[in-house]
């Protein structure tokens, strides 16, 4: 089976790569020769754990292929996929789709046979039938059929997840279409796992409803901890009891700063914008927008407190940068709010991260760039985890604390055993942590005070 993947960026590569690991021939286009260079080259362009090898064994297979010349790629497919961005529309937060239907003007002239088209691009419902119509438009002889297979991969596990999903979703209304996508995913659905065909509208909501309901769990228990800390309960017992429950699951309960990423914040953003245009109003999606804007602004406002209420003069060093582990991605990255809030507010900022620094440096000017948490460590008067690389789980505190000036850890991602922080004398905040975390119910009625003021001056 021949595959054209249009867009090799986090979900095309990686699904590319995955895809022609089954045996399928996969030719990915791009227009970025930079990333392209790269590809061809064997590298990834984007840090993903095990991708290399992954590319790298299908590459010398040459079932592994990488071009900017659409027109062959796409006349030679089964199937086309659309991997493009998706990104929030500026001015009013739908997503946009100019990089979708730019590949599909692009791709039209090309097809060649029947052609299954399909999105892999997370888009609103709707979307799949406007392809099929620009499609017919530009070239009504063209024998195609549009389908929705949203990809629910996470960045830093994508080849486990797209290897082992919990399911392979497909709007298909084209039983040629079906039979295509059907074999496609022979090759995981014989290891198990559901492959569910479905009207493309459902398909397309699902994609948006997943990643919603996920944030708000988020959400959900970020504020739970914060109640935690006012009423000394541990929201690592509190999570972990409740998650025992089936209904509930113990999946995305940790809290933190917030959830960032690629996806989430624009597709909550898309679907409540969605929502409303449909007279539907997601209302409860609303709310995990609003509770997740202002948690990061929360946090930051966290670390003055931890400092004694004032940063100015003072240096904070802060343990990872990018959204979550094992990804250089900085997308609406927590630190993003969290770094220029401290330096507005007179700190200078020492921070580290394992892979993220190519990308954050040029969003974080003034930064002081570490090689290492040690070296981000080195007289600084508060440290800060945002990201919680399982490096800096690690850490040996006592000498953490040799190399600080002053003795103060904000543990955003409660990564630290705040018992072992206290015993070594450091004053710890983490997150609803209850009695456990030091001090941590004064600093949280501050923090929610002080978020407050910092929403409304804005
Ligand atoms: P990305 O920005 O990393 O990659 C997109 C790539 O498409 C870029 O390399 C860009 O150069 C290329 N491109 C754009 N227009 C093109 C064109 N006309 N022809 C050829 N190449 C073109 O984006 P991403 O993070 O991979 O996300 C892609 C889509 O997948 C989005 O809709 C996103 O919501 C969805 N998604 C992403 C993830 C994730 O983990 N990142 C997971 C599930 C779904
Ligand atoms: C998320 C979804 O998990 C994927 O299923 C989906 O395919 C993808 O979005 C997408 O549509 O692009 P991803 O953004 O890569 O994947 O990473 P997640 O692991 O979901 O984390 C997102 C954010 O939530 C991160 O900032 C993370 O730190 C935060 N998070 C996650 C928490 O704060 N607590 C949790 O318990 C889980």
């Amino acid at each position: 089976m021949k595959i054209c993947m249009i867009g090799a960026g986090y979900v095309g590569l990686v699904s590319a790569a995955c895809f022609s690991d089954f045996g399928w021939t996969v030719t990915c286009v791009d227009k970025d020769q930079a990333r392209l260079a790269e590809m061809k080259a064997g590298r990834s362009p984007i840090y993903e754990p095990g991708l290399e090898a992954l590319m790298d064994r299908n590459i010398k297979a040459g079932r592994l292929l990488f071009t900017d010349d659409l027109g062959p790629a796409v006349a030679e497919a089964d199937v086309v996929f659309l991997a493009v961005g998706t990104p929030m529309r500026r001015g009013d937060g739908y997503a946009d789709l100019s990089y979708v239907f730019t590949a599909v003007e692009e791709a039209a002239p090309h097809l060649r046979g029947f052609t299954v088209v399909t999105t892999k691009s997370t888009v609103p419902v709707g979307t799949s039938r406007e392809i099929e119509r620009r499609l017919k438009a530009k070239r009504p002889d063209a024998d195609v059929a549009v389908c929705s297979n949203p990809e629910f991969l996470r960045e830093g596990s994508a080849i486990q997840d797209f290897t082992h999903p919990d399911r392979v979703l497909v709007g298909a209304d084209d039983v040629r279409a079906r039979e295509v996508m059907g074999r496609l995913y022979k090759p995981l659905a014989l290891r198990g796992s559901p492959v569910m065909f479905v009207e493309r509208e459902s398909a397309e909501l699902a994609k948006y409803a997943a990643n919603a309901f996920l944030a708000l769990k988020i959400s959900f228990i970020n504020e739970i901890a914060d109640l935690c800390e006012n009423l000394g309960a541990d929201v690592q017992e509190v999570a972990s009891a409740i998650g025992k429950d089936r209904r509930i699951g113990d999946k995305f309960l940790h809290p933190g700063p917030g959830y960032g990423g690629s996806c989430f914040p624009k597709d909550v953003s898309a679907l409540i914008r969605t929502a409303r245009e449909a007279k539907s109003p997601v209302s409860i999606i609303e709310q995990v927008e609003r509770v997740n804007h202002e948690r990061k602004l929360a946090m930051a406002i966290r670390i003055v407190e931890a400092a004694g209420g004032s940063v100015r003069n003072k240096t904070i060093a802060v343990l990872g940068l990018t959204f979550k582990p094992n990804t250089d991605d900085m997308r609406d990255a927590p630190s993003l709010v969290i770094v220029p809030m401290l330096q507005e507010r007179g700190a200078t900022v020492r921070a580290c991260d394992p892979q993220g620094r190519r990308h954050a440096e040029p969003l974080l000017p003034g930064v002081v760039w570490c090689e290492s948490a040690n070296e981000a460590a080195q007289g600084a008067d508060v440290l800060v985890i945002v990201t919680e690389w399982n490096e800096f789980r690690a850490l040996d505190l006592e000498d953490l604390k040799g190399r600080m000036a002053g003795k103060t850890i904000v543990d955003l991602r409660n990564v630290f055993d705040p018992e072992i922080a206290r015993d070594l004398g450091l004053t710890y905040s983490g997150i609803g942590r209850g009695h456990r975390g030091q001090g941590t119910s004064q600093v949280a009625a501050a923090t929610s005070n002080d978020a407050q003021s910092a929403l409304s001056a804005k």
